[in-house]
């Protein structure tokens, strides 16, 4: 017999279903709740609700693991490529050489954006943020579609997927293009995926950028180690509006809004902004730390905690390394990678950020690594986007393929005002 939880309500006793992932994570299963007992769960921020099963990634908060359909981030960071990763989340296998040939044939083929579009980037004013540009125009690419709106199917899903892993990158960059007033360079076919999106932010028409071989693969493992974190807000969303049936498109536009914000991806521009501001104001990083502790305007260290990791994020762990070997080699002197090795230094000794388990997250090293590249601050966040995409698209296909998925739709507890009369508007004071 399988093993049940009992909660005790009002003097009645009920039971729900244990259920145990492939890692043995437990759950109860309590989607009878509410016909059962007329309660609700109420779990503000979701910290105790698993909204699905998945079969995508596995995180050990715990233990600081994480792997992508049951790899470990190690070995794909320093074994595999960018596109090999998308594919491997999206097809639930590693592509052999045949399916990544095809796959990144795929990507080519779908890289360039329709020239109706160029239109569109002329009426956003020059100070739009990047991210606000990349939503409005990816889900603009969905309309150039219409079969996306209309239907889903697993045969056409691996071109929509293409052509959104390979537009997004393209977007990216002609956005950035646009802020700066230059003239938009066009994908070169022969270029891998994360050279040819250096290629479209650097190169001019009348000259082609020179790349550097280790920036193009510390860019590419950014792009590995941003490809999927299971549960997180922006994926959260995707899968939310996918349960809606809303096309592949509009799902990953709403994704980049939730993946804005300076709590989630947003972080990384947060940091260095914050990094810039301790090197401009003199301080070594102790004044600023105590203005956190005591909740100076709201102040954190950003870059720092997580919802899930209560020990080192390993995505940190690898950037970090890849940071100091990097700025090594390219003789990179940057100031703002000292303050935050001080910054880190100062936390993990201290009982404030101890007892509350809080340790650098991915956003803490990656922009000094963008910096490094030549990325400007404003796209560091459009850059996770480019990563999340696979992550994205392969949750939006597991909402889609599930047969017996249903809306995303939480309940609450409302907390406002009772039953009231309409008061017409000359008696209203
Ligand atoms: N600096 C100082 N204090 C912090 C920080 C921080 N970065 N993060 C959490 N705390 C404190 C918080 O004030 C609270 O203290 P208390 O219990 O005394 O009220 C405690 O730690 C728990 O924090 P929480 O806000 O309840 O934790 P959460 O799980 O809701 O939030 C988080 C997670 C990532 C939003 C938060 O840690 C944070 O704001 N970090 C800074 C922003 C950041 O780096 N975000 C990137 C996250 S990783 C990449 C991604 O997901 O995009």
């Amino acid at each position: 017999m399988s093993k049940m939880a009992k909660i005790d309500i009002d003097g009645k006793s009920y039971e729900f279903p244990y259920i145990t992932g492939t890692e043995n994570e437990k759950g109860i299963d309590i989607s009878t709740l509410r016909a059962k007992t007329g309660c609700i769960a109420y779990d503000e921020g979701y910290a105790n609700t698993g909204s699905c099963k998945s079969a995508i990634t596995y995180i050990d908060g715990e233990k600081g693991i994480l792997r992508y359909r049951g790899i470990p981030i190690e070995e794909l960071a320093e074994k595999a490529s960018f596109v090999e990763v998308a594919y491997l989340l999206i097809m639930n296998k590693l592509p052999n050489g045949t399916e990544l040939r095809r796959f990144s044939d795929l990507l080519t083929r779908n890289e360039m954006i329709h020239e109706d579009m160029k239109v569109h980037f002329e009426g956003f004013p020059s100070t739009a943020h990047p991210m606000a540009i990349l939503s409005a125009m990816i889900n603009a690419a969905g309309c150039f579609y219409p079969e996306l709106v209309h239907s889903y199917s697993e045969e056409s899903f691996e071109i929509q997927a293409a052509r959104l892993i390979a537009q997004v990158r393209t977007i990216a960059a002609f956005s950035y293009r646009k802020s700066r007033g230059l003239p938009i360079i066009y994908p070169k076919p022969f270029y891998r995926y994360t050279a040819n999106f250096l290629h479209m932010m650097f190169s001019e028409p009348y000259q082609d950028y020179e790349m550097d071989p280790e920036a193009i693969r510390a860019l590419d493992m950014i792009f590995i180690l941003h490809a999927d974190h299971e549960q997180n807000c922006s994926t959260s969303t995707v899968r939310m509006v996918a349960s809606s049936h809303a096309n592949l498109f509009a799902s990953a536009a709403a994704g980049v809004c939730a993946l804005w914000g300076p709590r989630h991806g947003g972080a990384n521009q947060a940091v260095i902004e914050m990094l810039q501001n301790i090197y401009k104001s003199g301080d070594d990083g102790t004044a600023f730390m105590e203005a956190v502790k005591n909740r100076q305007e709201g102040k954190r260290l950003m870059g720092f905690g997580h919802r899930v990791y209560k020990n080192y994020d390993p995505r940190a762990k690898i950037i970090k390394q890849t940071c100091n070997d990097l700025l090594r080699n390219l003789h990179v002197d940057d100031p703002l990678l000292d303050i935050a090795q001080r910054l880190e230094d100062k936390a993990l000794n201290d009982p404030y950020f101890i007892e509350r388990k809080l340790y650098p997250n991915v956003d803490f090293y990656s922009g000094i690594i963008m910096r490094a590249i030549g990325i400007p601050l404003e796209m560091f966040t459009v850059i996770f986007a480019i990563g999340r995409m696979p992550g994205w698209i392969a949750n939006y296909k597991e909402v889609r393929e599930d047969l017996k998925g249903r809306i995303y739709r939480p309940r609450q507890i409302y907390v406002g005002s009772p039953l009231s009369e309409y008061t017409p508007i000359k008696d209203r004071n």
